[in-house]
């Protein structure tokens, strides 16, 4: 059976700027609160006509240059979101047809934050089993569209962006081991509301708009800082490694303090990590494929190393995989 590994890397984050300043300029809270409890200082914003498809096709589109494929290469997109454009049609086929991968099969779904090391899971078991050789995995939401700014406990902490990664079979190792997992029993802790009329629900948004993201920030925190680092462990254990043999952990970037005491549980230092959590914010889960593409740019990761992604997300799911660069 062949391997699959990660070999071509792409992200594409909007223009626009909202600073603490500018959030101190519409909610009640302060650069001191935001950078002391979340580690945030910035995040970027969509254009109002730049939508998830927009933004998915500019980080697919360096994705596939970076692998040094053509778009007809790839036999399946994988497209990681949980603010489509439509219902219907799906996120991936709206970007296939931008990108001409047309001899792909595109589809979406809906794993969170931790969507994008689902995705290189699932991409993992269609290239092993030799059923397909190229995969596009893309993670891309604009969280912005979907939130409260009367809300200060959410608002100051989202932002947009778009990851992309290319999976092909190979002889050389790639994806090493992995661990995911759900606990449906929180799925009240993070909603948006498609076509639910839930009065409860509904009344907890400030705008009392449906799809706006309502969270219990608490209840989110505990269960991450468990779930990112016992995923990880787990998957290190799986591969029959440990963190001296990692290069780098990317963890997702929803807050500083999370990361911080998950990387406290799983032992290790902050010199083993990536964070961009301060220029971004929580991005969803494109947070990780926009952090390891910046690790594999600028050489802080190179050919060979091992590298932990892990990330956890509304559902509440998690999931962690080893992989080889
Ligand atoms: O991608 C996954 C999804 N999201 C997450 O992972 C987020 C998980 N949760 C968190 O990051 C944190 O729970 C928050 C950053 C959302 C909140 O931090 P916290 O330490 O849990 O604060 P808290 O909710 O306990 O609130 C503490 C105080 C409250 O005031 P009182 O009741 O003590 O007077 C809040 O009203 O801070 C207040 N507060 C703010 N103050 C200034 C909440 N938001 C703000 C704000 N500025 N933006």
């Amino acid at each position: 059976m062949a391997n699959a590994k990660i070999i071509g890397l792409g992200s594409y984050i909007p223009e626009k700027v909202y600073d603490n300043a500018y959030m101190e300029s519409i909610v009640d809270t302060n650069d001191e609160w935001i950078t002391r409890r979340t580690g945030i200082k910035e995040r970027h914003v969509s254009a109002d006509d730049e939508y998830t498809t927009d933004i998915a096709v500019k980080a697919a589109e360096e994705a596939i240059k970076d692998a040094g494929i053509s778009p007809e290469d790839i036999d399946l997109i994988l497209l990681a979101t949980v603010t489509p454009d439509y219902f219907t049609p799906s996120c991936a086929c709206v970007v296939q047809d931008k990108i001409g991968a047309v001899n792909a099969m595109a589809m979406d779904y809906n794993a969170a934050c931790s969507g994008f090391v689902v995705g290189v899971i699932m991409a993992d078991q269609f290239i092993t089993t030799g059923t397909y050789k190229n995969v596009l995995i893309i993670a891309a939401d604009v969280l912005t569209k979907a939130t409260d700014y009367k809300d200060r406990a959410t608002c100051v902490l989202f932002g947009d962006a778009a990851g992309a990664a290319v999976m092909t079979a190979t002889d050389e190792p790639g994806v090493i081991s992995f661990d995911m997992g759900s606990d449906g029993s929180g799925h009240n802790a993070l909603t948006s509301l498609a076509f639910r009329n839930d009065s409860e629900e509904i009344e907890k948004r400030i705008d009392g708009r449906k799809e706006t993201i309502w969270m219990a920030g608490q209840a989110v925190m505990k269960f991450a800082v468990k779930a990112m680092a016992d995923s990880s462990n787990r998957a290190l254990e799986k591969a029959g490694l440990t963190y001296d043999d990692i290069a780098l952990v990317v963890p997702h970037q929803a807050n500083y303090r999370i990361v911080d005491s998950a990387i406290k549980r799983m032992g290790i230092s902050e010199d083993k990590i990536i964070l961009t959590i301060d220029k971004y914010g929580n991005t969803s889960a494109s947070c990780i494929p926009v952090a390891f593409n910046e690790a594999v740019k600028t050489g802080r990761v190179k050919k060979g190393d091992k590298v932990v992604l892990v990330g956890f997300g509304s559902g509440l799911t998690y999931a962690a995989c080893v992989i080889q660069l």
